[in-house]
């Protein structure tokens, strides 16, 4: 009796422990996320509001990004690029041709990369209207006529929030603008975003990019801020999960991964290849937690995929719309109207 009793025991004790292994080994333990955030100081789950609050406003613009301060967003997501002059602006695309009116200003450079432009040239561009013309449910008079922003620009909107949102900023096509992580880190720290002697104001300021070398100079020149490396379908179909996590843990503390939606529809899944997986399902989360990064995932817009990547244990999201996101991670229902009277939108 006894004996049948012992040897129960230990065959169900077994059995959890088989099962705890399984499920940790496959899923990933809830709680490395958490103190990997709070070891960084970093938000949980973080939203990264991506070029500003950019589904309601247009991109990287000033609008975009007093909503994204009022609505509460932990960071404020820009790319940044440098004129022909020298200044550090914010901008996504290679040229100006889908987010201003070029064609108009200065026909035959519609294609001319943001670096051949002074910034003057960029100040005569209207990086409004477009957004009217394409989202008219979502245009505002208030929209026409707005500018590019200098990076100054945005630390001043960061800067006048309460409560105060932090900064992820790319490098973006670094790989053109030699210098541009001395003359950022300089920028910061001139302005107290980084202390100097190195430290960061806790993750406030995270540094994010495609490009590992940009990183790695970073790295180099502001080792306490942390970094996140983002990777994108090529890098995907180049190098296994574990060998991306590798690279993003030789080069920082995060990595940034598509979300679901991309990776589960049709367009992702063929460029993927043969490296196609979900790198939010939580196995995958799991290793690079286990790595000792976290793990940001872009572009989360719909509730389902906020909710569905958060399972998976993501520690944060970039989204163009962090109205939604604030009511999907438990906070209350923005009124907007009220906020766009507040920024002077109305
Ligand atoms: O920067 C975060 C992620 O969304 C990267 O994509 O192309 O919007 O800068 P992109
Ligand atoms: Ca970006």
């Amino acid at each position: 009796m006894w004996l049948k009793l012992v040897i129960g025991g230990v065959a169900g004790a077994s059995l959890v422990g088989a099962a705890l292994v399984l499920m940790f080994g496959l899923l990933g333990r809830p709680w490395d996320g958490r103190n990997l955030a709070e070891r960084l100081g970093m938000p949980r789950p973080a939203i990264i509001a991506h070029r500003g609050a950019s589904y309601l406003a247009p991109e990287e613009t000033r609008p975009a990004f007093l909503l994204a301060r009022e609505l509460g967003a932990s960071y404020l997501e820009f790319d940044i690029q440098r004129t022909q002059d020298g200044v550090l602006v914010a901008l996504h695309d290679d040229d100006l041709s889908r987010t201003t009116n070029i064609a108009e200003i200065f026909p035959g450079r519609e294609r001319d990369t943001v670096d051949t432009f002074t910034y003057a040239e960029l100040q005569r561009l209207d990086a409004g209207t477009w957004f009217n013309l394409r989202h008219p449910a979502r245009a505002r008079s208030a929209f026409r006529d707005l500018k590019i922003l200098r990076i100054e620009q945005i630390l001043e909107i960061a800067e006048s929030g309460s409560p105060r949102p932090g900064l992820y900023i790319e490098t973006k096509a670094a790989h053109r603008y030699a210098g541009i992580e001395r003359e950022l880190v300089q920028l910061l720290t001139d302005r107290g975003w980084i202390q100097r002697g190195g430290a960061a104001m806790g993750a406030r300021l995270v540094f994010q990019s495609f490009e590992p070398d940009s990183l790695a100079r970073l790295k180099d020149l502001a080792p306490d801020v942390p970094r996140l490396l983002l990777v994108d379908e090529v890098m995907a179909s180049e190098a296994s999960w574990d060998g991306l996590v590798a690279q993003a843990a030789a080069l920082g503390q995060g990595i940034g991964t598509w979300g679901a939606r991309w990776a589960l529809g049709p367009h992702w899944s063929k460029k993927l290849g043969g490296a196609r997986y979900v790198a939010t399902w939580p196995w995958y989360t799991g290793r690079a937690h286990r790595a000792g990064l976290i793990v940001h995932c872009w572009t989360v817009d719909d509730r389902w995929e906020m909710w569905m990547v958060a399972a998976g244990g993501a520690d944060g999201i970039f989204t163009n719309r962090p109205e939604v996101a604030r009511a999907a991670y438990g906070g209350d229902a923005p009124d907007l109207p009220r906020l766009w009277q507040r920024i002077g939108y109305p």
